[in-house]
């Protein structure tokens, strides 16, 4: 069996707190044999500030780029408003997305059964929702130039944002979405504006062309106007699979999906890179929440959002979507069981800390193993 390289950089405020319940379930993953790890840690944001005064250092940024897969808790935190801006914490976490080229945001809107009253949408619209929102990270308009705000003669201003996207660009995002689509329910939609934009009509044309020539025709694949599928994704999330868009109606929507699930501490993400000389892609997985100073140190921190994470990374970086499947399962079960950490707790529920929940979706896990 090869060995996974894994880099866990847990971060500042409650990014230990929930790494700590990675360890647990990386442990029981080890003592199975499911996979052999070698499983290193290094220091981003504050935490890395104030050991070598940058947010990131050189060699961790190396251990990234060479890692199989980065599991990243949270950074930030007022400790460090004062710090010069080059060096505030998320300066770490912009230069590894930066170095490790990581321009694919996967975010998945997950409702677990046992919280689909927490919705804003009535619960049979969302018990048991699992979409994936893929969204282009490093092109489109917040990076297309000009970029500018000019003055006219007749003392008004201008402003102008470009969207740019080149061919390159939208097949390997495509790409992503397809591969995802075959280890999940096997559809992918693509939304854009064609009907407005020439980059949608564009980005329309090559997730066609890509869906034939690269093979993936066994991935049912649609193709939505984006304002259309921002109304479905509230009347019937379920239907979607994986959504793929570009970077600004992909920020849009997945901030919108993220809210059909209801609560912060269960959302996981993933970051994805380009792939290496052995198909190897880089990778990054990260709670979609920040590091809570406000609960920092109290060992009440939601560890799921963090553990799912993990299921993320040996589902699409490890080569284990069963045991990524199964990882889900104990999750699901242990709050099908009725234990809640604070930020979801709700009358006749069992409140558990982070090391309880922690504790019992690894026993649970390792119990389904
Ligand atoms: P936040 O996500 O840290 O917290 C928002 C609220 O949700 C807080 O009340 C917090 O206690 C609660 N919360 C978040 N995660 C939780 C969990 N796992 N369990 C229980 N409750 C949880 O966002 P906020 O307060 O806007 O930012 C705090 C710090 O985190 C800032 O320094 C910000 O820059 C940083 N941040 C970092 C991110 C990252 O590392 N990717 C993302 C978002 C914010
Ligand atoms: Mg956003």
């Amino acid at each position: 069996m090869a060995t996974q390289n894994i880099l866990l950089l847990p971060g500042d405020g409650i990014g230990p707190e929930v790494m700590a319940e990675v360890r647990r379930v990386l442990a029981v993953i080890e003592a199975r044999g499911v996979l052999s790890l070698s499983i290193d840690e290094g220091l981003v944001g504050g935490a890395a500030y104030d050991a070598h005064g940058v947010a990131v250092s050189d060699g961790d940024v190396e251990k990234a780029k060479a890692a199989d897969a980065v599991l990243l808790g949270a950074v930030g935190g007022p400790k460090w408003d004062g710090v010069p801006y080059e060096h505030r914490p998320e300066a770490g976490l912009l230069r590894l997305r930066k170095d490790l080229e990581l321009f694919a945001n996967l975010r998945p809107a997950i409702c677990y059964p046992a919280l689909a009253d927490s919705s804003a949408l009535k619960r049979e619209l969302v018990d048991g929702l699992d979409l994936m929102i893929v969204r282009e990270l490093t092109g489109g308009v917040y990076f297309g130039e000009p970029k500018e705000i000019t003055d006219l003669p007749n003392g008004q201003k201008r402003a102008v944002d470009t969207q740019v996207y080149e061919t390159y660009e939208i097949e390997r995002i495509a790409k992503v979405a397809f591969e995802l689509a075959r280890v999940r329910g096997g559809r992918v939609t693509s939304a854009e504006k064609r009907n407005v934009m020439k980059s949608g009509l564009l980005w329309n044309q090559v997730v066609t062309a890509i869906h034939k020539s690269g093979g993936y025709e066994d991935v049912k694949l649609d193709h939505m106007l984006a304002d259309a599928l921002g109304m479905q994704l509230v009347r019937a999330p379920k239907e979607f699979d994986v959504i793929v868009t570009d970077n600004l109606f992909g920020d849009i929507l997945s901030d919108v999906a993220s809210m059909l699930t209801g609560s912060l501490g269960m959302l996981p993400s993933a970051s994805l890179g380009a792939e290496d000389e052995n198909g190897r892609r880089k990778s990054l997985y990260e709670p979609v929440h920040g590091s809570a100073p406000d609960i920092a140190g109290k060992g009440i921190a939601n560890p799921l959002a963090m553990i799912a994470s993990l299921a993320m990374a040996l589902k699409y970086s490890l080569g284990k979507p069963d045991v990524a499947d199964l990882l889900d399962k104990a999750i699901s079960e242990t709050l099908g069981e009725g234990l809640r950490t604070g930020d979801i707790w709700s009358e006749g529920m069992t409140k558990v800390g982070t090391t309880e929940m922690g504790s019992a979706v690894a026993k649970k896990f390792e119990a389904l193993l």
